[in-house]
């Protein structure tokens, strides 16, 4: 059986996320979304709200649990007894970043093996930093990220 994993800031999570999770939850049986706790970074969401939020948006896939980490990737990658960690790839900008890591975590592990996946075109210039900066300048996020998080983005930004 592949389990796979999504691992991420999910700061918050986004419509190219969503994406990208549906259609990796349609090619293996198992998949585990989990957001990365990075105490160097100060989120907008706490990681019980961003995991709360993944938990909602992710309810229509029944083989996408949602969890959490701290730490090196791929400990928790092999603790959770997954072998694919799947990424996605947005613009060419991605690429370096995205290189490097997966470079450092197969020299970390052999056991875990990075796969890339195009995101949609729609979403190729979408990130969580792009959202907070439109919401946090009072710009609508409607078709970028779920309603809920539209909501909450507001109310996060303007709060009364
Ligand atoms: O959504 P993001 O911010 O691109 O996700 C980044 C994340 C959480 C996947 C990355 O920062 C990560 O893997 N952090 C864990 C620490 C780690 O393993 N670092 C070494 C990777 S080379």
């Amino acid at each position: 059986m592949a389990r796979a994993l999504i691992p991420g800031s999910f700061d918050p999570v986004t419509n190219g996320h969503l994406d990208i999770i549906g259609r990796a939850a349609g090619i293996y049986d198992n998949l585990l979304v989990s957001v990365g706790r990075n105490r160097s970074k100060s989120p907008l969401f706490t990681l019980e709200e961003r995991m709360e939020i993944l938990r909602d948006s992710c309810a229509q896939w029944r083989n996408v649990q949602i969890g959490s980490f701290e730490g090196l990737l791929v400990q928790y990658a092999r603790e959770q007894d997954v072998n694919v960690i799947v990424r996605g790839l947005r613009a060419v900008s991605d690429f370096e970043y995205e290189f490097q890591m997966a470079q450092l975590n197969r020299h970390l592990t052999r056991e875990v093996e990075t796969v890339f996946m195009m995101t949609g075109t729609e979403y190729a210039y979408l990130s969580s930093s792009i959202v907070k900066e439109i919401a946090r300048l009072g710009g609508s996020v409607k078709g970028l990220v779920p309603e809920d998080v539209e909501t909450r983005l507001r109310q996060k930004v303007q709060p009364d």
